[in-house]
């Protein structure tokens, strides 16, 4: 702590110029970050996000049995919005209305998290026609390893419930297949086997904490994370150094490298 403050005091002396600077100074002490810094737009529900030309921020996630979307201003307040959503998945087209429930907006249809999905919201928000495009791969499942395998296993009954069975999130918790958990990111294997054996205080997302996982017998959570980094790297989480990283860590305060 000592050292962050000073660190924080030396920024202050050089007027804290440059983002990178205090987000250094957050991570050290461990404050909150804003949902969205540095033009780089953040999901609050592991969905995606985009800003229409309006400036509406419109998140969209796939669900087991349905899709959700929020619509925010530019000061990430929750807006009223009406509409519907036009699915295209497995060569079907689907129309379902959206209904709103408090800030989220949902609806049913015949489709999984871990299917491929073309999606258009057709919205209407204040009054305005607002439409934005979102789009799922289909779940690629590897073959495993032995430990991989049991860590498939033990994953689906401890942590399926809350995570999905093809890792991309619920509404109860985020999604694992995402770039914030893949190798290399702000949350390596040490994060994700505390999070297996105590569970984690929510910090990157609106979900609320995570619980302590109840079920896992001792060293499953290693398998759990094998299985894992299975699933990313079959799904484009590899997280592999090519690809230049936009921001030196992410919000929520864990440091990169
Ligand atoms: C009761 C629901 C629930 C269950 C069961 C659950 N999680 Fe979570 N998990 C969450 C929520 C909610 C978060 C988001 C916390 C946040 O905002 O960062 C989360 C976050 C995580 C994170 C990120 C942790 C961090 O520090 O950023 C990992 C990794 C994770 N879960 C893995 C697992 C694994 C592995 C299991 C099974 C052993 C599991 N979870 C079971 C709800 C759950």
């Amino acid at each position: 702590m000592t050292a962050a403050f000073f660190i924080l005091i030396t920024l202050e002396k050089k007027t804290m110029k440059t983002f990178a600077a205090l987000a250094v100074a957050a991570a050290l002490l461990g404050t909150s970050f804003p949902a969205v810094a540095d033009g780089v737009l953040t999901a609050n529900y592991g969905g995606q996000i985009t800003e229409t030309a309006d400036g509406w921020r419109i998140e969209f996630a796939v669900r087991d049995g349905g899709v959700r979307a929020w619509v925010r201003d530019h000061g990430d307040k929750p807006v009223a919005a009406t509409g519907k959503a036009t699915l295209l998945v497995g060569g079907k087209k689907l129309d379902v209305p959206l209904k709103a429930d408090g800030e989220v907006l949902t609806a049913d249809a015949a489709v999984t998290t871990a299917d491929k999905v073309a999606a258009i919201l057709s919205l209407s928000v204040n009054g305005k026609p607002v439409s934005a495009r979102f789009g799922q791969e289909a779940l690629v499942a590897p073959s495993l390893s032995a430990q991989a395998s049991a860590g498939k296993a033990a994953f689906e009954q401890v942590c399926a419930a809350c995570h999905g069975t093809a890792l991309r999130g619920s509404d109860a918790a985020p999604p694992l297949l995402h770039k914030f958990y893949q190798p290399g990111s702000g949350h390596g294997d040490d994060v994700i086997l505390a999070a297996a054996t105590n569970g984690a205080k929510s910090h990157m997302w609106k979900f609320g904490d995570m619980p302590k996982p109840e079920g896992l017998k001792p060293g499953q959570e290693k398998d759990v994370l094998a299985y894992i980094r299975a699933m990313q790297a079959a799904n484009g989480f590899a997280g592999t150094t090519a690809a230049p990283m936009a921001m030196p860590m992410d919000h929520s305060g864990h440091m990169k490298h």
